[in-house]
């Protein structure tokens, strides 16, 4: 085999390694029962369409729930490697985990709804509203993130896909708060990959995909 093949399938085991250390100790997430979820209002809400699935909003057990529906070819470990990310995030800046269906496709997974005024609102459509008292509400939620982060490296994650549309809003007593959300890129610190990228990826990674870290898309 050649050594560039030997060294990606090294690495990969060695990531497939650190992953089933990091998740080992923790319960497993909670099996839900798919007649449990109904929908949440008469034409059932999607919230988005994306390119793993569509995340729509539901009603678990009277509780209103976001659920994460994964395509038909989303494999199992996609599905229970977020749910067990998620399971060890015991932080208000983590959606809180009900659990998952894995029994029968489409695999689920299901969260706490958090929004305002019952609507989902992203870190990136808060960006073009009107709040009161912009400056210390801002400063707050970047702390808040900020904090949520720094849990979730003291956990040693790294959550690699950090984005306008991966932190959502939630309003609880009349503040905002930050929740990060999409931990299914997560890996381990000891399993993190530094990207180089061609001069052409760079042209294409500053045109579509500008969360990426200047450092990488220079
Ligand atoms: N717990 C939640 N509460 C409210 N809205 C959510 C929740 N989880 C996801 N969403 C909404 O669904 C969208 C897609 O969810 P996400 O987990 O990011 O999946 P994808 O892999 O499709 O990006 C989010 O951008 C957000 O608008
Ligand atoms: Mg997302």
């Amino acid at each position: 085999m050649q050594k560039g093949k030997a060294i990606f399938y090294w690495k990969k085991w060695k990531q497939t390694q650190s992953l089933s250390q990091s998740h080992s100790g923790c319960c497993s997430p909670k099996k839900i029962n798919k007649d449990h979820l109904t929908d949440a209002t008469s034409n059932g809400e999607v919230l988005r369409a994306g390119v793993f699935g569509i995340s729509s909003k539901k009603t678990y057990r009277g509780i209103t729930v976001a659920v994460k529906e994964f395509k038909e070819n989303g494999s199992h470990s996609l599905v229970t490697h977020e749910a067990s990310v998620l399971a060890k995030m015991e932080h208000p800046g983590f959606p809180l985990l009900f659990g998952c269906c894995t029994e029968t496709k489409p695999y689920l997974l299901v969260t706490q709804f958090h929004g305002i005024e019952g609507h989902c609102v992203t870190f990136k459509s808060l960006v073009l509203r009107n709040i009161n008292d912009p400056q210390s509400e801002w400063c707050r939620i970047m702390y808040e993130c900020a904090d949520a982060l720094y849990y979730n490296h003291s956990k040693e994650y790294l959550h690699n896909y950090l984005k306008g549309d991966n932190v959502i809003i939630n309003e609880n007593s009349h503040s905002l708060h930050p929740v990060i959300i999409d931990l299914g890129k997560c890996s381990t610190i000891a399993g993190g990959k530094i990207y180089h990228l061609s001069p052409r990826d760079q042209e294409k990674y500053r045109k579509y995909h500008k969360h990426v870290a200047p450092e990488v898309v220079r």
